[in-house]
């Protein structure tokens, strides 16, 4: 197993995908100066699966944010699949957002007046993907999770489980590189959060890298590398 904080080398390395090289984000909140995250290396590779947990405030969610390219470092560099894309614009960023990421949040967000098909369908949509074809691929997708017979359900007539599945499918829909998870199962009862943390995994298990966020250790146990989140910087989360 790979040092995950050890960046040297990493760039040549056919197999890394996430490359952080001292990438920090400060917030401006007011007058004060927030280092939500402070100078991190890190290499994620290609297959990994990684958990991160820590207190609610050390900056989980905002690493989550800058490898999921719906932030920029406002410091150092992150290079994903090779490319610099710690400078490039909104539109630019939402572009490899679309063809790389796949983000599953612990509130879901789907849209609730369009059916599970539709939600999953919208990523599709972005990418001009024709009409019929963005039917199957979103079919395909919640079939994947177990929820063919739910394709026309509005989010408001599933269970918190369900949606995540539909919230799963939409991230997974485009066959991402990089799935990126923000407690998953945080909102969801045990067997819920089981089944979906099971799907997460045969993802994983077919290829797809995973960078999971979770306050559960029993979650983080099923990852293959645990680290840990502390005012903005990072540890690995076994003594
Ligand atoms: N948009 C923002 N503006 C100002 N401060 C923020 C913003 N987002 C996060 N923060 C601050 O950055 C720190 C890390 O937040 P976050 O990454 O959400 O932590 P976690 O996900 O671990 O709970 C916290 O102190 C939080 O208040
Ligand atoms: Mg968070």
């Amino acid at each position: 197993m790979h040092d995950p904080f050890t960046i040297a080398g990493c760039h040549d390395a056919p197999d890394a995908l996430a490359i952080l090289d001292a990438a920090a984000r400060t917030y401006q909140s007011g007058r004060v100066e927030v280092e939500a995250l402070r100078p991190l290396d890190l290499c994620v590779h290609r297959g990994d699966f990684l958990a991160v947990m820590g207190p609610s405030g050390s900056g989980k969610s905002t690493l989550l944010h800058v490898l999921g390219c719906l932030d920029r470092p406002t410091a150092g560099r992150y290079l994903l699949q090779g490319r610099d894309v710690s400078r490039l614009s909104d539109r630019e960023l939402a572009k490899v957002r679309n063809q790389t990421i796949g983000f599953v949040f612990q509130r879901f967000h789907l849209l609730r007046d369009e059916s599970a098909l539709r939600n999953v369908e919208l990523p599709l949509l972005y990418a001009g993907t024709p009409r019929s074809e963005r039917r199957s691929r979103a079919q395909a997708a919640l079939d994947a999770v177990g929820l063919l017979e739910r394709v026309d359900h509005h989010p408001g007539q599933l269970s918190g489980g369900e949606q995540q599945r539909v919230a799963l499918a939409r991230a997974l829909v485009k066959r991402p590189r990089l799935l990126l998870a923000d407690e998953p199962t945080g909102n969801l009862d045990t067997a819920s959060g089981t089944r979906v943390l099971e799907l997460i995994e045969e993802e994983n298990e077919r290829g797809t890298t995973v960078v999971l966020i979770t306050h559960d250790p029993e979650v983080a146990a099923r990852a293959r590398t645990r680290l840990m989140m502390r005012d903005g910087s990072m540890f690995p989360a076994e003594a």
